[in-house]
């Protein structure tokens, strides 16, 4: 039979109610799919996931929490900040995968959230919950009856900073879809968005705020990090892109003396070999070394931005730090800026640069110092500092 001629079953998606989310999952749950949702501990899963099933449940779909962490009460409780409808949702705390197997039988859910994998686990092998084992052999007894039985399931993984430990790593292969939670437990804002995906594509990803009632989409995250952005010196706006969509954030540089051999060398929310190779090139090709100073980055409200783009933005904050100036337009906007750095020094392009351009545009940030404006990083530093030389003459 010629692939032409397989029928495939274009179910109708179930929509999770939350926009960003069916977003990320290529327009809502697909029946019977098998997806693993990531995060470290406290970054909100289980509120994401309690979330859909209040929304579910309230569309009158028949959904079950399974807990193997948490006790009901404790689900409750979460519960009782989220919504009414939430505390409609059938839920069992259980940690034995075969009593969670028959109740799956037995209720026949259409939606199922399992929290956590790891902590689930089954008799039949002798080594604790969490093992690498164990997750395997959870993860793949519960897709057989999951797909037996047409139940869509939200499994539940742990990730450490590291993506280590039997964590969902071992599980890519396995599940339909992989989304991942990203961002830091003390802040507000994280991220969700797919790493792999059957049924969609895996440039999407959504920005949450976590507040006192649960998960809330921002959907202006740009517009609020621009005007939020301090415009003080080691102080520049990246424009990065989120998946496909742009995204305007701040990134930040702090440059100070120190007396530590080796000195400290701190990114959050960029990669730190990123850093270094950025600081290297800058030092090297811009002449604005970092020598034995401490050197803090930090990209404003605990977004992660893990794209080439961000180099150029790190070099500004940091040049802008070093040299105790604030970067800047004329008319008191911060400075916009992307592009990648290679090891000569040059500014090399990055993908959707139209995108990123036109977001800035948007919020007004013009011009933008950017690899199509420029082809070294010395020349666009150089003009960084230079516009900032226009605002002191104007003040
Ligand atoms: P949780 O969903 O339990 O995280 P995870 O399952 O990923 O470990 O919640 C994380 C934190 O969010 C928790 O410390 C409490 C806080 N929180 C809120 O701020 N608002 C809320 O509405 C809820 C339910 C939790
Ligand atoms: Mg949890």
């Amino acid at each position: 039979m010629a692939l032409r001629d397989v029928v495939a079953a274009e179910r109708e998606r179930l929509s999770t109610g939350i926009g960003e989310l069916d977003n990320v999952l290529g327009g809502g749950i697909v029946p019977g799919s098998l997806v693993l949702l990531g995060g470290s501990p406290g970054i909100g899963k289980s509120t994401l996931t309690t979330m859909v099933l209040a929304n579910l449940h309230e569309a009158g779909r028949r959904t079950l929490y399974v807990s193997a962490e948490e006790s009901a009460a404790q689900i409750r409780l979460r519960a009782e900040r989220l919504s009414v409808g939430a505390l409609g949702i059938p839920v069992i705390a259980e940690t034995d995968l075969d009593s969670v197997l028959a109740t799956l039988e037995a209720e026949r859910p259409e939606v199922c959230v399992i929290d956590s994998v790891q902590t689930l686990h089954t008799m039949e092998l002798s080594s604790a919950a969490g093992s690498v084992a164990q997750v395997r052999e959870v993860a793949a007894a519960v897709m057989r009856v999951a797909k037996a039985l047409e139940i869509a399931v939200l499994l539940v993984g742990h990730v450490t900073k590291d993506g280590a430990l039997a964590g969902p790593r071992v599980l890519e292969h396995l599940v339909d879809c992989v989304l991942q939670f990203e961002g830091e437990r003390e802040r507000t804002y994280r991220t969700v968005r797919a790493v792999k995906n059957r049924f969609g594509s895996t440039n999407e990803a959504g920005v949450f705020e976590m507040r006192d009632d649960g998960l809330v989409e921002v959907l202006d995250a740009s517009a609020r990090f621009v005007g939020e952005a301090t415009r003080a010196p080691g102080s520049v706006v990246l424009c990065a892109i989120e998946g496909s969509r742009p995204l305007l954030v701040e990134v930040q540089a702090l440059v100070s003396s120190s007396e530590l051999v080796p000195p400290r060398r701190v990114a959050s929310g960029i990669d730190r070999n990123r850093l270094a190779l950025v600081l290297a090139v800058l030092g090297r090709h811009a002449g604005i070394g970092a020598g034995s100073a401490d050197v803090f980055v930090n990209v404003v409200g605990g977004i992660r931005v893990d794209e080439p783009g961000a180099d150029l933005a790190v070099a500004l904050a940091v040049a802008s730090a070093v040299r105790g100036v604030a970067l800047g337009s004329g008319d008191g906007q911060p400075l916009a800026c992307f592009g990648e750095l290679g090891l000569t020094g040059e500014l090399r392009s990055v993908a959707h640069a139209d995108r990123r351009l036109a977001e800035a545009a948007k919020f007004g940030l013009s011009p933008v110092v950017e690899p199509g404006a420029h082809r070294t990083l010395r020349s666009a530093i150089a003009t960084a500092l230079k516009a900032y030389d226009r605002t002191a003459l104007a003040a």
